[in-house]
């Protein structure tokens, strides 16, 4: 990452005042002051007597218990923010207040819009249960019309009993499982986030956070670059 990016995302100013500081001779690296923009490893930083985070780029997965919102600030229920170490994090998609399970969440901007754009068709995965059997799973793979004259993409439905089972989307609109079992006169009662792209959710207990391994992250960047590749040729 490069040295203007570092000073930025350790919050000691802006990109302007970031050069400012390299022009005045103020930021060392491994205790050689630098002159201009360099890429930096591992190496020891330090402005203003301070040593800054050389990996300041954050990712997090964690276990949304039910009844937290995906907000940083909400006048009626706890956010999900305030669960992490980190109050400079953005949520990676959201999830209803009753509903459970995996959120990601990052300070790296540019990786999250490009998570959230709808071209990428991310797959999510749900563990549901539904208020009346659910026999013909036919609808889901043609795409359920929602909100009057919203086609939503094909889902992947299997079910495990007749009112449980996993559903996969490669979309996320606003209360998109629940309006398409509303469109089926059936009811959710109960939805849970075990997947998102190849990422799982495991054995990480309710309200529990940890850090994505390097594989995991690179699994993103992977999934996102590889397809914008394509959109852009469009
Ligand atoms: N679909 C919903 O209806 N709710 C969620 O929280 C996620 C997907």
């Amino acid at each position: 990452m490069r040295l203007i990016d570092i000073f930025v995302l350790n919050k000691c100013g802006s990109k302007k005042q970031a050069k400012k500081a390299i022009k005045k001779g103020l930021i060392t690296v491994n205790n050689t002051i630098v002159d201009e923009d360099i890429e930096i490893n591992d190496e020891t930083v330090i402005y203003e007597s301070k040593i800054l985070d050389s990996h300041p780029l954050k990712y997090y997965i964690i276990h949304k218990p039910s009844g937290y919102v995906c907000a940083n600030k909400d006048p009626h229920d706890p956010c999900l923010i305030t669960l992490l170490p980190d109050e400079n994090l953005h949520y990676v998609g959201r999830l209803d207040r009753d509903t459970t399970g995996l959120v990601i969440m990052t300070n790296d901007l540019k990786l999250r819009k490009r998570l959230t754009l709808p071209e990428f068709h991310i797959p999510r995965t749900y563990a549901f249960t539904c208020l009346y059997p659910l026999l013909d799973i036919t609808p889901f793979k043609e795409g359920i019309v929602i909100d009057g004259d919203v086609k939503c993409l094909p889902a992947i439905v299997e079910m495990m009993s007749e009112n449980e089972g996993t559903i996969t989307l490669e979309e996320g609109r606003y209360h998109e499982i629940k309006k398409m079992f509303l469109s089926l006169n059936n009811k959710i009662t109960s939805l849970h986030r075990i997947m998102y792209g190849d990422i799982s959710l495991g054995e990480l207990p309710s309200g529990s956070y940890r850090t994505l391994t390097k594989e995991e992250i690179n699994h993103l960047k992977d999934i996102t670059g590889r397809e914008l590749c394509n959109i852009s040729k469009k």
